[in-house]
């Protein structure tokens, strides 16, 4: 399969996750197009990227004309067929695997046939949503981590049907992009979350058993563990609602009772506690 040389980059799915993507892809110098489902939805992520972007001019870290230089690569739209031009596409949609599946049978349809398709999946199978198109060859994974313009780890995932070519493109890009990218197969949970997901259950579970505070669960782990935030902090930060979903799609596929989202999780997502994106998960926030 002969892959093209990626100039522009399409990002679907302009939530934490694609505008992250997607500022990594533009100060990177890739013309990007994101695509979100209103106006509004693309609007506010053009400005949550031109606000990090601000950050890192205020702290020094960029000069306003990159700023600008940089934003002028980005171009939103809720049109998928505004995507035809683009030579990978990065899909980080909602993780639900109907959606993803319809989604990439539009897309073949409008991306050209050598275009790389790829998804930021965290916990669904890669080969599962290359099976909605023709051309599985050209479908890989890319799966970024939670802040994806901070964390260094992209996971470049080769599922069942994946050609070399494809993979080695995805991991170009992501080394680009200034990444430090592996690559894995696509198995449940692929490497990072195959080992996190039950240890933050493991954490949640502690809270109960130890009948520590959130508070304390946090200090034992930044202070007596090394890890740079606590777990209460990072599933707040990671969405409630994700790390449940993720947790159970990880135990349908593997059966490991730690995989199994802990009763206390599941009743915040029910309860709407889903962390910093609502305001209030283990913690409040502004
Ligand atoms: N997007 C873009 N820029 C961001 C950002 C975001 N979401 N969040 C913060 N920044 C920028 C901000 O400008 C910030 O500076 P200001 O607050 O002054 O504006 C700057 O980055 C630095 O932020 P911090 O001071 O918070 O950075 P830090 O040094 O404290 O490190 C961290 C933050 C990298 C997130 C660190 O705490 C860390 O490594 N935490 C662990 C995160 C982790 O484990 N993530 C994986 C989650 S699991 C996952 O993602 C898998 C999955 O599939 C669900």
């Amino acid at each position: 399969m002969s892959v093209p040389e990626i100039r522009r980059v399409g990002v679907v799915g302009l939530g934490a996750m694609g505008a992250g993507i997607a500022q990594l892809a533009i100060e990177a110098g890739y013309e990007t197009v994101g695509r979100e489902v209103t106006e509004e939805l693309g609007t506010k992520a053009r400005d949550r990227i031109a606000h990090f972007l601000q950050r890192k001019v205020d702290k020094e870290r960029l000069t306003d004309a990159e700023r600008d230089s940089a934003l002028e690569l980005l171009s939103t739209t809720t049109e998928l067929a505004d995507l035809g031009g683009c030579d990978l596409v990065i899909e980080a949609i909602v993780e639900d695997l109907d959606a993803k599946l319809q989604l990439f049978g539009a897309l073949e349809r409008v991306v050209r046939a050598d275009a790389i398709l790829a998804t930021n999946t965290s916990a669904l199978s890669v080969t599962e949503i290359a099976a909605a198109v023709s051309t599985p060859e050209r479908v890989v994974g890319m799966h970024f981590f939670n802040p994806a313009p901070l964390m260094p780890l992209v996971e470049i995932v080769r599922a069942e049907l994946t050609s070399d070519e494809a993979v080695d493109a995805a991991f170009a890009v992501a080394a680009r992009l200034g990444k430090q990218p592996i690559r894995c197969h696509d198995t449940p949970g692929f490497v990072v979350n195959r080992v996190l997901i039950p240890l933050l259950n493991d954490c949640i579970r502690v809270l109960d058993e130890a009948r520590v505070s959130p508070e304390e669960l946090d200090t034992a782990m930044t202070a007596g563990a090394g890890w740079p935030m606590g777990p209460c902090t990072l599933l707040d930060l990671v969405g409630i609602d994700v790390h449940v979903h993720a947790s159970e799609a990880l135990y349908e596929k593997l059966r490991e009772p730690r995989m199994a989202p802990p009763a206390r999780i599941v009743a915040m997502k029910n309860a709407g506690l889903l962390g910093r994106k609502s305001g209030r998960g283990f913690y409040v926030y502004d």
